[in-house]
């Protein structure tokens, strides 16, 4: 299939909505955890976490333009100032995906789905119990994405929990361990599997690839 720019624009929305949101190749699969001022807690799944930096160490997500519709995990995280981001597992797939339902405010997904909040020290977002990595997040800064009306929330990671067995001494994180999933699209899940790693690319030690 070959698309121009105006043949992407003149698809079915929803095709073209499936097409462009796979089109990046996986995307991390992620739950938010955050809670309201009034203690409503809410969990929503992100294929958009993104890393910005280590230090300090920063996360972003993107969150879709707002209009008329409610978004309970950016008012949260707007209000409060805290969020969690939790790694989705094999075990977790499909109730992971249903967490994009649109309940009502009051209506927590954790008793939705049958997932439970853990708390860690006094931390005030929820993080998933069922997670194997647990990421606390504070808010930094928000950014509007002028072109499209999204926006970037820029968050600092002020607590990590990830088991030891997943972590070499290096700090090498191993996704296949951990169970986690990629994403790909809004509805395809994929396991993930550890092909290779290699040491960081220098000149010194570029293999032989027979080139020029
Ligand atoms: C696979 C998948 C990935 C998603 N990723 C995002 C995302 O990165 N950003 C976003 O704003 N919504 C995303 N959504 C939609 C939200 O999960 C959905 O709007 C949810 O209702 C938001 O919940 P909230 O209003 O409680 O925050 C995604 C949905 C699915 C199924």
């Amino acid at each position: 299939m070959e698309l121009s720019k105006t043949e992407i624009e003149d698809l079915d929305r929803i095709k073209r909505l499936n097409i462009i949101n796979a089109i990046t190749g996986i995307k991390p699969g992620n739950l938010l955890g955050s809670k309201s001022s009034k203690n409503e807690t809410n969990l929503a799944i992100f294929s958009s976490v993104i890393h910005l930096g280590s230090h300090p160490a920063l996360l972003g997500i993107i969150v879709r333009p707002a209009n008329n519709i409610r978004r309970d995990t950016y008012e949260n995280i707007l209000n409060t100032g805290f969020y969690t981001i939790n790694h989705i597992n094999n075990d977790i797939v499909q109730k992971a995906h249903y967490s994009s339902v649109k309940f009502d405010k009051n209506i927590s997904e954790f008793n939705k789905l049958n997932l439970n909040e853990q708390y860690i020290d006094d931390f005030y977002a929820p993080f998933l119990k069922e997670s194997y990595v647990k990421i606390g997040m504070k808010f930094k800064e928000e950014i509007n994405i002028k072109a499209n009306g999204t926006k970037l929330i820029v968050g600092q990671i002020v607590q990590l929990s990830i088991p030891d067995i997943a972590i070499s001494k290096e700090g090498y994180v191993n996704l296949e361990i951990l169970n986690s999933v990629g994403i790909g699209g809004l509805n395809s899940y994929y396991t993930l599997k550890l092909k290779e790693q290699h040491p960081f690319a220098r000149v010194e030690n570029l293999p032989n690839f027979n080139a020029s």
